[in-house]
């Protein structure tokens, strides 16, 4: 079973997925890099793709995502890409943002299924055996995916990830796990789950329940312990069983506190991004913005990590925020 690092905008950028590795190791096989909007022909600027440059992505094995309804730019985008070294694309398929769905893009897409299928049809053609899709169980409702088997299925995907959402559910409310199981084998290309990964334990429990699934992807849940693809790749490759009776819901077992050693580590590697973003972001506000994203998922990893959180949301200068993040404990 292969893991992967989820895009999330902001977040997964180029200089965290570098950074990430450097300190926690290779354990994920690939990460799929936050989506790049498909530009009108002709004016792919190389500064657009600058997230995906190769030596920006470090030893990370990085699948570039575009989100799009146009297969022309699709095309183009995917021959730009080429150049690059890529042979892989993801497709967004699952955006939930009203503004960009209701423009037909994104978990807009699988609602159009003409225009679904033209983009898939310009996937497969423009990077042949590694072309992919991440997708959500439909916009408004759970039963837009099924709809699409026939066209999905007709395309060799190299993969299709699914977030077993609606786009009206954002990110937050439960999975669809039982909507998930009845249709995960339908698919003839090999299946990845994404979505509230967050403990060893649940990635167990989706072992155990989806035994033909290719892969898990981790998004958030690697976001705030930075260790668990690590101890994920070490249970699965060392055979261990979810131990409990399947129930309906991922488990989430707590794992709470968290060893000295890890907190260090976790703190280093909060510093080396810090240093690396203040290093190629211009001014203190981008700096701050970045790793108050960064602390808000990662936050939670120390015991006072909601009450340093508010701090750092309230830092307006570098030196405030330098001195409130020692706070960590
Ligand atoms: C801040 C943020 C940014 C995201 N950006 C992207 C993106 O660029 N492309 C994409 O396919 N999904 C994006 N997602 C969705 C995630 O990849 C993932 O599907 C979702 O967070 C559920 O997985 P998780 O619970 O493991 O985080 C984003 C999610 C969040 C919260």
């Amino acid at each position: 079973m292969r893991l992967s690092l989820a895009p999330l905008r902001g977040l997964t950028v180029a200089t965290y997925r570098t950074c990430y590795t450097e300190y926690f190791g290779n354990s994920y096989d690939y990460a799929v890099a936050p989506f790049i909007p498909l530009t009108t022909a002709g004016r792919i600027q190389p500064k657009l793709l600058k997230d995906i440059f190769p030596e920006a992505c470090g030893s990370l094995y990085t699948v570039p995502q575009v989100i799009g309804k146009e297969p022309d730019r699709l095309i183009e985008m995917a021959n730009a890409m080429k150049e690059y070294g890529y042979t892989e694309l993801n497709l967004n398929c699952g955006c939930p943002w009203k503004f960009v769905a209701k423009k037909g893009r994104g978990s807009g897409l699988p609602e159009n299924p003409e225009m679904f299928e033209a983009m898939l049809a310009a996937g497969v053609e423009a990077m042949p055996n590694g072309f992919s899709i991440k997708i959500r169980l439909g916009r408004k409702s759970t039963s837009t995916l099924e709809t699409l088997f026939p066209i999905i299925n007709r395309y060799p995907l190299k993969e299709i990830i699914i977030h077993p959402r609606t786009g009206e559910q954002m990110y937050e409310g439960d999975v669809f796990l039982d909507k998930f199981a009845e249709i995960v084998d339908a698919f003839t290309a090999p299946v990845v789950y994404n979505g509230d990964i967050k403990t060893v334990f649940d990635a167990l429990y989706l072992k155990k329940r989806f035994p033909k699934l290719s892969g898990l992807m981790l998004g958030r849940g690697a976001f705030a312990d930075p260790f668990l693809p690590s101890d994920i790749a070490t249970a699965l490759s060392s055979g261990e069983e979810y131990p409990c009776e399947l129930g309906d819901t991922l488990p989430h077992t707590e794992t709470l506190p968290h060893s000295p050693e890890r907190k260090q580590q976790v703190l280093a590697f909060a510093n080396a991004l810090y240093q690396r973003y203040s290093a190629e972001l211009f001014g203190p506000a981008p700096i701050l913005g970045r790793m108050k994203e960064f602390w808000e998922y990662t936050a939670t990893y120390f015991e006072n990590g909601a009450e340093i959180l508010r701090k750092v949301q309230h830092s307006k200068a570098l030196a405030e925020y330098e001195q409130v993040t020692k706070l960590f404990k």
